[in-house]
């Protein structure tokens, strides 16, 4: 069987959408490789460095020696093999975030999941297709904590021309329109990343032996080069005072990084100092390393923003320019434009802007968190000859990531709407098949669960025999949410979240909708056909679909997809010192179908 052949089998999110008792041809599933499948080739070779991203010396990893990795660019349903070569001492894996895997779960690159680690000296072969996606989605290592150590990279592939784009919503200007399709072939990445003082083996060493959450960064890196940036107490004070901000603060009292000492204290800490604890930061010295700089003569900018940070939310803006929002996680929405586009963890924004002459900041700032600290990068438009423009551009965004004025807007991937129809959601189809209830809470100091009895997703699982190769007939713990799932199931997580932390919630394999959502309350409901039932209205009515959702305290998420991808997928939470202390579980998705997946699967 050929592309061509292949591509008619294709199964795409519209059909899903609407149609009931459906359930996908096993051709479908088993449209793998086959002999005469062209593939784009990348090569990843992993090495360990010692690196200053932001003007200190530590032990890092890189990419073909660089950080972020090199971007792996190509079109819609192109077949992609990416070879990667471990030349560095650590064990590690690398998962394609927003790729769906569909046929090929063995490729999601998730240790103790669907593979072991690559371990030092081995090479890992990963095919698969970008059946039906386009856009932005990026790659990163998925064991321990080795992507902030700097194993991450943006993907892009261009959609098929016989998409739809939102692009005359933005402009009527058919010139302006040429430019920004033709900007879309290579859009620039932005990249947010958290960067601790230490490598992550130390920060992790740091949190089971000593019982501290890795809270506090350094520096904040846009596209791997940052600086550290040390203010006066008066800043951090005027931040603290600010209305809204003292409910976040627990006794008020900051250390030298800007970071807020926390009123639990941390249990086993014998010398808060000597370890370095959130709060306890004493020296701060800035440092005045090269920031991320993009030159250029052009009118628009076509830029693929994702925060790549294992720790903080961040708030983007660019200093003096409005942000059209076009694409999250990769699907086109209805644009939106505002001052400030928030980014959790993980999530992607894909966004265009009218471009000014001159030289203008644009900030990466970290968000509802317990530090005040942002990271720097600039945009500097038709400057090359020695062109002057002296007007300051307008600051939008405060060092807190908030809004300096009420007149300035700030957009959520989670209140925006897909753009194509087929792309939309229709609530009233059918009740879901399964509802998983989870529930997020900081059981301890380094402690986090999905579950009402703290139930922790295995400590070691990184190092157990992958899931996916040792599924049938085992019993698990509750961390293996494991219903019977058929392909054409619809499945509903409802989410509450009931700590005073936020967390960035991820799904592998689906893209999702969020059917419900709300910043303070929880989802009191046992399904959405009994939130119904008792008049729920606060349904979402073209709600967004996306692969992470940020649930803030006390708050939820209502998620649902529809079972079309049989494998093995983690859910869990973005943030590494999280995922790393249990909060996290693994969805079995049609286990007879993935059976026979496995079974006939010849390639990688
Ligand atoms: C395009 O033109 C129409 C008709 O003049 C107008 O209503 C619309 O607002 C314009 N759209 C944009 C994006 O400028
Ligand atoms: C703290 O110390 C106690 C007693 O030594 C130990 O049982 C516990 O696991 C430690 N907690 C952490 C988070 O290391
Ligand atoms: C502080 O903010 C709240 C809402 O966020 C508002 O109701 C209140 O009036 C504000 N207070 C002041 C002094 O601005
Ligand atoms: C705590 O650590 C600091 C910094 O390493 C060190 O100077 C100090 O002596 C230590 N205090 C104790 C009581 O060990
Ligand atoms: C810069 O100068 C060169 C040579 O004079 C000219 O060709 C180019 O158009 C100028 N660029 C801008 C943006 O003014
Ligand atoms: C110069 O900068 C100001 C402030 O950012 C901006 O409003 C203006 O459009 C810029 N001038 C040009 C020619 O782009
Ligand atoms: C917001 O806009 C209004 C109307 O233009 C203006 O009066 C007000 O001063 C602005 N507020 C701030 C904080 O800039
Ligand atoms: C969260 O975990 C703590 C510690 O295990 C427990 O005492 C508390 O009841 C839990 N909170 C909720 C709302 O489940
Ligand atoms: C398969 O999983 C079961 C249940 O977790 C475990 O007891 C068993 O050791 C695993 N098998 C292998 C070969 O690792
Ligand atoms: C969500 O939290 C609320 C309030 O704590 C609780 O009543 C409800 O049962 C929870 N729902 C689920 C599905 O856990």
């Amino acid at each position: 069987m050929g592309l061509s052949t292949l591509s008619k089998l294709f199964v795409s999110v519209c059909l899903i959408s609407g149609s009931y008792a459906y359930t996908l041809p096993m051709d479908d599933i088993l449209a793998y490789a086959k002999e005469d499948t062209i593939f784009k080739e990348h090569t990843l070779s992993i090495t360990r460095n010692y690196v200053n991203p932001d003007g200190i010396f530590k032990s890092g990893l890189r990419i073909n020696g660089q950080s972020p990795g090199p971007c792996i660019q190509g079109d819609e349903n192109d077949w992609v093999r990416v070879t990667v070569n471990n030349n560095s001492p650590v064990a590690i894996t690398i998962h394609f975030h927003g790729i769906l895997q569909r046929g090929t779960p063995w490729a999601d690159g998730v240790s103790g999941v669907t593979q072991n680690p690559i371990f030092p000296g081995e090479s890992y072969i990963y095919e698969f297709q970008v059946k039906d996606q386009y856009g932005f989605t990026w790659y990163h290592a998925h064991h321990r904590g080795y992507s902030t150590d700097g194993v991450y990279g943006p993907m892009n592939f261009v959609p098929s021309p016989k998409r739809e784009r939102p692009y005359h919503l933005i402009t009527n200007d058919t010139s302006d329109i040429e430019t920004l399709l033709e900007l879309e072939k290579d859009p620039i990445p932005l990249i947010g990343d958290d960067s601790f003082k230490w490598d992550m083996d130390s920060i992790i060493s740091r949190m089971f032996d000593y019982g501290v959450d890795p809270l506090c960064i350094q520096s904040i890196l846009i596209n791997g080069k940052g600086r550290k940036v040390c203010h006066d107490p008066e800043v951090f004070e005027r931040l603290r005072n600010k209305n809204g901000t003292s409910q976040n603060v627990r006794n008020g009292e900051f250390d030298s990084w800007g970071c807020m000492k926390m009123e639990n204290g941390y249990t086993n800490a014998t010398n808060f100092s000597g370890l370095e604890i959130p709060g306890y930061y004493e020296t701060c010295d800035s440092t005045f390393t090269e920031q991320f700089e993009h030159h250029s003569n052009t009118d628009w900018y076509y830029f693929n923003l994702l925060n790549a940070g294992g720790q903080f939310t961040k708030a983007f803006s660019i200093d003096g320019h409005q942000l059209w929002v076009v694409a999250i996680d990769g699907i086109f929405v209805n644009p939106q434009i505002g001052h400030q586009i928030i980014l959790p963890v993980g999530s992607r924004v894909t966004i265009v802007v009218k471009a000014k002459r001159g030289i203008f900041p644009m900030r990466f700032a970290a968000a509802l968190t317990p530090q005040f600290i942002e990271g720097v990068g600039y945009l500097v438009n038709h400057m090359e000859n020695g062109t002057r423009n002296d007007t300051l551009p307008t600051i939008f965004q405060d060092l807190d990531g908030r809004l300096i004025s009420e007149n300035y807007t700030s957009i959520w991937p989670k209140n925006t709407a897909p753009f194509d129809e087929s792309a939309r959601y229709n609530l009233g189809t059918r009740p879901a098949d399964h509802t998983f209830n989870l529930h997020l809470n900081r059981t301890g100091m380094i402690t986090f669960s999905l579950f009402p009895d703290g139930e922790l997703l295995p400590h070691n699982f990184e190092h157990d025999k992958p899931l996916l190769y040792n599924f049938s007939q085992q019993s698990y713990g509750k961390w293996a949410l494991r219903d019977n799932i058929k392909t054409g199931d619809i499945v509903d997580i409802i989410i509450n979240n009931s700590n005073a932390m936020g967390h960035p919630i991820h799904l592998h394999g689906h893209l999702f909708y969020l059917l419900s959502h709300d910043n303070s309350n929880a989802f009191i409901h046992n399904s959405v056909e009994d939130a119904v039932q008792h008049g729920y209205t606060a349904f979402n009515d073209n709600p967004p679909l996306f692969d992470i959702t940020y649930i803030p305290p006390r708050g939820h998420s209502v998620i649902r997809f529809v079972a079309d991808n049989p494998g093995i997928w983690l859910i869990h939470c973005h943030n590494l010192g999280h995922l790393l202390g249990g909060m996290g579980a693994v969805i079995f998705e049609d286990e007879e179908s993935l059976n026979q997946l496995m079974k006939s699967r010849t390639i990688s």
